[in-house]
């Protein structure tokens, strides 16, 4: 039987990387702080990870695979130096963040990184991987996957960024809705069932060294009309222009009152991150259309006028309209 320790297991992502190993018949632990259940099939141990004594129970036995997805490069160097010598491989989930440029398109994997974080630094994220990422390449060198996804999308996201839009289209039916606009802006995401099963394969193969885990480079342009298409979407799009957005007061990309998805100009490196390593270990890349219905089932289920993380609400944006179009 394949021992695997998910030091998270809870949440989204980690979540469903333990379903994919009890899928495969794995004995599966989830370290966490026990606020949230463990997939079905897989053991809760309940720890905090701010507790020193936190891997005390885990670290009494080997494990084939960890996977840790924490961001706490505290927390990361913490389950390294308990873990490392029980591991007979790890992966690492950190994230294309920790890149220093988004200038270059297609840049791969050996592109610069950002000064890892420092001590009381941690809240800087894409430093703080790097950090991270540092610790578990120095105490497991050969034994460690470094996985770095772009945009993770599909149901259940917790960000609420993706399905905005798809949801909007839907809420919006033949009603107008407001974009930024779109020339020379694209997107670069992937379907957190496709990351699953690669994390899992990897384990599985005990593949070794860093690889970005994102799709193919695909146009604004080209997100909304497939989100439209699948929304049954017949109103039409009002784009406002980046500096009439900011004069507004609407976010870039993420958080409340944003337009998701959407960055400022001149990032062409951050939406074109090559996946030729990712394609050449076999991860998969299901088509767009895929993900949007599934992410519009989720998106209708949880409520498409539910209060979001991200986005603008429907009357916020009705509002903006009618000062844009006045
Ligand atoms: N979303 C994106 O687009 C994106 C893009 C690139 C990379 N990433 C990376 O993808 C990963 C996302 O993973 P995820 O979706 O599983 O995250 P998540 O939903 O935030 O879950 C976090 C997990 O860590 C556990 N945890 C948090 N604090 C803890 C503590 N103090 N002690 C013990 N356990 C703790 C949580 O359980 P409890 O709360 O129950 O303790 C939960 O199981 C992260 O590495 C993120 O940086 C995300």
């Amino acid at each position: 039987m394949t021992d695997v320790l998910v030091l998270g297991g809870t949440g989204w992502l980690s979540g469903r990387i333990a379903e994919r190993w009890a899928d495969a018949a794995a004995s599966v632990s989830c370290l966490a702080r026990g606020g949230r259940e463990a997939p079905y099939g897989t053991t809760l141990v309940v720890g905090d990870r701010n507790d020193p004594g936190a891997y005390d129970e885990v670290a009494r036995r080997d494990w084939d695979e960890v996977v840790d997805i924490s961001s706490n490069p505290v927390h990361v160097a913490a389950a390294v130096d308990a873990l490392a010598r029980r591991a007979k491989h790890w992966t690492y989930i950190s994230t294309v963040s920790v890149y220093a440029s988004n200038d270059e398109p297609g840049a791969d994997e050996s592109a610069d990184l950002l000064a890892p974080a420092g001590a009381d630094e941690e809240d800087d994220y894409g430093r703080a991987k790097v950090r991270a990422e540092a610790s578990v390449r120095a105490a497991l060198g050969h034994r460690a996957a470094v996985v770095r996804p772009g945009l993770i999308v599909g149901p259940g996201d917790p960000t609420d960024r993706f399905g905005y839009w798809v949801g909007r289209f839907a809420l919006a039916g033949g009603e107008e809705v407001l974009v930024p606009a779109t020339t020379g802006r694209g997107a670069q995401v992937i379907d957190v069932d496709d990351l699953a099963d690669f994390v899992q394969a990897i384990g599985r193969e005990r593949w070794t060294g860093v690889v970005n885990a994102v799709g193919d480079p695909v146009d604004l342009d080209r997100v909304f009309a497939d989100a439209r298409e699948a929304a049954a979407h017949t109103g039409a799009l009002v784009p406002a222009a980046d500096a009439w957005l900011e004069e507004h007061e609407v976010a870039y990309w993420m958080g409340p009152r944003s337009l998701p998805l959407w960055l400022p100009a001149g990032m062409p490196g951050f939406w074109t991150r090559s996946n030729a390593a990712y394609r050449l270990l076999g991860g998969r890349l299901r088509p767009l259309r895929d993900t949007l219905e599934r992410t519009l089932a989720d998106e209708r289920e949880r409520g498409l006028e539910r209060e979001r993380r991200a986005g603008l609400s429907r009357p916020d944006e009705l509002a903006l309209l009618h000062e844009l179009q006045a």
